[in-house]
């Protein structure tokens, strides 16, 4: 399949990313679907994904009309079912692997066979997703970075039995999505994470250590190296959750000491205290 033949994108999940990836592939001219499970998770995201829209007109990205043009290439459902109409479909619902595989077999059977199918994990193995179903050269990691329509990245991950045409296609997909595309092997945390997890679990150890404060941790790292958002507030924008779950799917599978959740993060997590989800993490953000 080559990138002109994709006209309908299905995404399965419209929360954080799933909204992202909705908004940021109709607004380059795709037709998509997007899936939840129950009626109010899907308005939920729906309304995160029209606010998103309209900042992005109020800053000037995206002119009133495009912006309509694009809500009315959108059709949100609850039913599975609606995927037969795509030639790509990113999954984009909780990091669970169980639940994933079973997307993927639903998807398989769904879906006609040459539609490619994709996970935006941030960690879990996109081979044994693939292995779900009949068609693993057809299935490839397609992940995004929070807030999907502002960060320029994506990564996209070759599984062990993904096709070269699958890549080809993604890395198109990409150019279409106004994205620049870096390619990786399929190792849990792939590029981004890889990096990024080590350096958010010692920020996370060194603060616990006492070295500092965490505002003095985190305006090290913006005013010394640039960065939009020191460590801490980057753990908290990306969920606490996420970061321990992502950091134990990388310690299980590389037993690796760098990758090992200092406890600080796990209490936390148990606590509730997810980051600006939960309204607190390391820092407090009211309700
Ligand atoms: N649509 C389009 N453009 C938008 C927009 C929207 N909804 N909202 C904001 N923008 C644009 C703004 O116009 C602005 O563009 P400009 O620089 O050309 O003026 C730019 O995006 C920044 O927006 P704001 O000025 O409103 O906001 P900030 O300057 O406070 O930046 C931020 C917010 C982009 C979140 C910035 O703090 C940042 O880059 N933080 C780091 C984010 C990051 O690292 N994300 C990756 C997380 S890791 C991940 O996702 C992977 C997972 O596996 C863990």
């Amino acid at each position: 399949m080559d990138i002109q033949d994709v006209k309908t994108i299905g995404v399965v999940g419209c929360g954080l990313m799933g909204a992202g990836i909705v908004e940021t592939s109709a607004k380059a001219g795709f037709n998509v679907v997007v899936r939840e499970i129950n009626d109010e998770l899907l308005q939920k995201g729906m309304a995160r994904l029209r606010g998103s829209m309209e900042k992005a007109v109020s800053k000037g990205k995206l002119a009133a009309e495009d912006k309509q043009a694009a809500l009315d290439r959108i059709s949100a459902t609850t039913d599975m079912e609606a995927f037969s109409a795509c030639q790509l479909v990113v999954e984009a619902a909780i990091e669970n692997l169980d639940l994933k595989k079973q997307i993927f077999a639903d998807l398989d059977r769904i879906c006609p066979p040459e539609t490619i199918l994709s996970s935006n994990t941030s960690s879990l193995n996109i081979t044994s997703m693939a292995a779900a179903t009949q068609r693993p050269d057809k299935v490839f990691g397609l992940h995004f970075f929070n807030p999907v329509p502002v960060m320029p990245l994506l990564e996209i991950v070759r599984a062990l039995l993904t096709s070269e045409e699958t890549m080809v296609l993604g890395r198109a997909l990409g150019e279409k999505l106004g994205k620049t595309v870096v390619v990786a092997k399929d190792r849990p945390g792939f590029i981004a994470n890889l990096l990024f997890v080590p350096y958010a679990l010692d920020a996370i150890r060194w603060y616990d250590a006492g070295l500092a404060t965490k505002e003095d941790i985190d305006t090290t790292m913006k005013l010394g190296f640039n960065h939009p958002m020191g460590p801490l507030t980057l753990c908290d924008f990306v969920g606490l959750d996420t970061l321990l779950f992502i950091a134990d799917a990388m310690y299980d599978e590389f037993k690796d000491d760098r990758y090992a959740a200092p406890p600080l993060l796990r209490r936390m997590v148990m606590a509730g205290l997810m980051g600006r989800k939960s309204g607190r993490g390391f820092y407090d953000y009211g309700k």
